[in-house]
């Protein structure tokens, strides 16, 4: 009958959509952005998938979506508490709707380095961090580091004065937006998979982000060049719905979450090599990266930095100051 065949073509596109998931699997589909290869992101999904499709084989099949094929990520975080997927990983200034406390990472020169940051996250004030959107769905289960940010546009930046004018490409952080402000931008809210396209059309002059996703997406191909000034971090949050984690057995999760624990730790200790190496491979493609001399790096510090004034309330003065106190 209709209703039968309707039935069979419904398993049958379930099982195409999940070809290496046998039946009975619990299907982890973890959507993302960026690329795979010489990405911080990209690698550690892919490691994930391969451990939890090796160890977990006939309990649980993870699906990586990359390159947002599946889900930019203003939607990623609505589709994980419909349970359309199980697992993102969303930059920490992609947060904005479910907490301001993370706010503290988008502001610029809050840390000095991706270590830094670690020590941070592995404070009792950064894991708790990890729960603080348990009210409205969402359990963070994992800090995965990107790295530093860098600037670039369509002409030179040596100066924070050469901003002055230029529109910018931002994450949908109003942090991102008032620091863009402070050097004389205007900034303009984005998805990741619209900017190599956007500086391309010059809808904007120019964008922020790590070596690896300069490289990754060839932005620096549509730039002038990428100004070296490590102004702020670009890290994210492995989500989960609380509502999914909760419908798991116990070992299952267990094992998931060593799984994931695991990854994090060696992949986390790579980002930097990894960032590294993106960079070379931006000069070994031609693209143009300027350093900046310590008294040219100050004058960005000082431009920007006033901005922390502005969202101290929402951060919590107690995290600025621990962040300070890893920094020294
Ligand atoms: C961006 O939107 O620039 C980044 O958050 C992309 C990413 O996931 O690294």
């Amino acid at each position: 009958t209709a209703a039968v065949a309707a039935s069979i073509a419904l398993g049958a596109s379930a099982l195409s959509a999940n070809a290496a998931c046998d039946e009975g699997e619990i299907v982890i589909k973890f959507s993302h952005v960026t690329n795979t290869d010489r990405h911080p992101k990209g690698i550690a999904a892919s490691l994930l998938e391969q451990r939890v499709n090796d160890e977990m084989n006939g309990t649980a099949c993870m699906e990586v979506f990359p390159n947002s094929t599946l889900y930019d990520d203003n939607k990623v975080l609505e589709a994980l508490l419909q349970g359309d997927v199980q697992l993102a990983a969303p930059s920490l200034s992609k947060f904005e709707a479910f907490t301001k406390k993370f706010r503290l990472f988008d502001l610029p020169f809050m840390f000095e380095s991706i270590d830094a940051v670690n020590a941070f996250q592995a404070s009792d004030a950064g894991q708790a961090l990890k729960d603080s959107m348990t009210r409205r769905g969402l359990q963070g289960l994992a800090f995965w580091h990107n790295g530093m940010k860098q600037m670039s546009a369509n002409v030179p930046l040596i100066a924070p004065t050469d901003a002055n004018g230029l529109r910018f490409r931002v994450q949908s952080s109003d942090v991102l937006v008032a620091q863009m402000e402070a050097i004389g931008g205007s900034p303009q809210k984005m998805a990741f998979s619209e900017v190599y396209g956007a500086l391309q059309q010059k809808v904007v002059d120019g964008q922020e982000n790590t070596w690896s996703n300069i490289y990754g997406k060839k932005f620096f191909e549509v730039q002038d060049g990428i100004t070296e000034t490590n102004h702020g971090i670009l890290d994210y949050l492995v989500v989960a719905s609380t509502e999914w984690l909760d419908s798991l057995e116990p070992d299952v999760r267990d094992q998931f979450l060593t799984i994931l624990s695991e990854v994090t730790e060696t992949r986390n200790a790579e980002s930097y090599d990894v960032n590294q190496k993106a960079r070379q491979a931006i000069i070994d493609a031609g693209g143009e990266i300027r350093e900046l001399t310590d008294e040219q790096r100050a004058a960005w510090v000082e431009t920007m930095k006033p901005v922390w004034d502005k969202f101290s309330d929402d951060v919590g003065q107690e995290n600025i100051d621990a962040a300070q106190a890893i920094n020294d």
